[in-house]
């Protein structure tokens, strides 16, 4: 009665422009493994979870990326939404056509696009995980011992702060908090970074739902007999552009009062950025990484640099910079200022 969810439908804007709104990252070899973020994520859930009860919910212009990239996959385990809403109707869509199969399932909802460096404890630890929620009605959260105060990840305050691995109470959830109250919470030591990773029976993430976005639920919950049929495509795209656009982290995360976190070390990295990427690379002698052996670079340091097709580069006197390029666009930004890339991005949509 096990399932896995793998929310693979998100623009990641912050990795522009090798990130793209028809190829987002996570259907890219970011680290050059040969196997994208989405195909390292469904080997790794396969490890945990039945293949067959493995379901990716993704946006309907990624279906084909999909099936190209995991071609083992049936086509009614693909869930396609037919416009973006975050990742609450995400959830709440798998929901529903997991209840179809089984209403007693557990499932465990995972990111399409993270890096996580030691699977064997992962698999320990998500097997633990399971065996936590189907003693307790709770909706369990991964904990990551935080490094800095990074703005983009959610903040799970715990009980008790004595022991520093194994599952606690959550006293308080706060997503995205700003650079101050970042910090606040990291100085404090009683804060765990959310790693996006969750773990709850069927019935309690309903419960859930019914109590904290009420609409969603019922707009989900209209046609149960739609599930898992024929019917289900015209039910889903009659309902979802009228759904509110939440993501489960403010949605459920933020309000529930049964929120446990299992706090964990296994190598992970959201790879949210490029001094993130930058970070988990191999750097050369000049703590630079480059993609290929046509980049030159001369008093150089602490540089990004991707290039196309071996193209010969040369980049003089760059301290912490991102070059990178692909077959239409180019960006050279600071390390430091890449928060900006966001707003670069929005610019762009406007120009051709
Ligand atoms: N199907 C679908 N539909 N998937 C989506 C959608 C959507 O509308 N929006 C996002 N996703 C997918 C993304 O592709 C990613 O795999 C996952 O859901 C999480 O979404 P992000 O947009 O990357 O969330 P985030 O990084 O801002 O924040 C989340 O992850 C952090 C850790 O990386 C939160 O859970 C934070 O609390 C957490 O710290
Ligand atoms: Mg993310």
């Amino acid at each position: 009665n096990l399932f896995c969810v793998i929310m693979a439908g998100g623009i990641d804007r912050r990795f522009w422009p090798l990130s793209r709104q028809n190829r987002p990252k996570q259907f890219i070899d970011l680290l050059d493994t040969g196997s994208t973020l989405l195909q390292m994520t469904y080997n790794r859930m396969a490890k945990v979870c039945p293949r067959e009860n493995i379901l990716i919910v993704t946006g309907f212009l990624f279906k084909d990326l999909v099936q190209e990239q995991i071609p083992e996959i049936n086509d009614s385990q693909i869930l396609i939404e037919p416009t973006r809403r975050n990742t609450a109707p995400c959830v709440a869509f798998a929901n529903e056509r997991i209840r179809a199969i089984n209403p007693e399932a557990s499932i465990i909802v995972t990111p399409a696009d993270h890096l996580i460096l030691n699977e064997d404890k992962f698999v320990k630890v998500i097997n633990d995980g399971i065996t936590f929620i189907e003693k307790e009605d709770a909706l369990l959260s991964i904990g990551i011992n935080p490094s800095r105060a990074e703005t983009n990840y959610g903040y799970i305050q715990i009980e008790d702060t004595s022991q520093n691995e194994g599952i606690v109470k959550v006293k308080n959830f706060t997503e995205k908090p700003d650079k101050e109250l970042a910090k606040f919470f990291i100085e404090s030591g009683e804060f765990f970074w959310n790693a996006g990773i969750y773990i709850w029976k069927l019935k309690d993430i309903t419960s859930a739902f019914e109590l904290h976005l009420p609409e969603i639920q019922e707009l989900f919950a209209e046609n149960r007999e739609a599930y898992n049929t024929d019917e289900e495509e015209n039910f889903i795209s009659r309902i979802y552009s009228g759904c509110k656009n939440i993501s489960i982290d403010y949605g459920i995360m933020e309000k529930a009062e049964n929120v446990y976190v299992y706090c964990a070390n296994f190598g992970w990295s959201d790879l949210g950025t490029w001094s993130n990427l930058f970070d988990n690379k191999e750097k050369d002698d000049d703590h630079n990484v480059t993609n290929h052996q046509n980049i030159l670079t001369y008093d150089t340091h602490n540089t990004l640099i991707t290039t196309t097709d071996n193209k010969i580069t040369a980049i003089q006197g760059l301290e912490d910079y991102v070059v990178a390029e692909t077959y239409d666009s180019l960006l050279i930004c600071k390390r430091s200022e890449e928060d900006k890339i966001r707003e670069i991005v929005n610019d762009i949509k406007f120009k051709k």
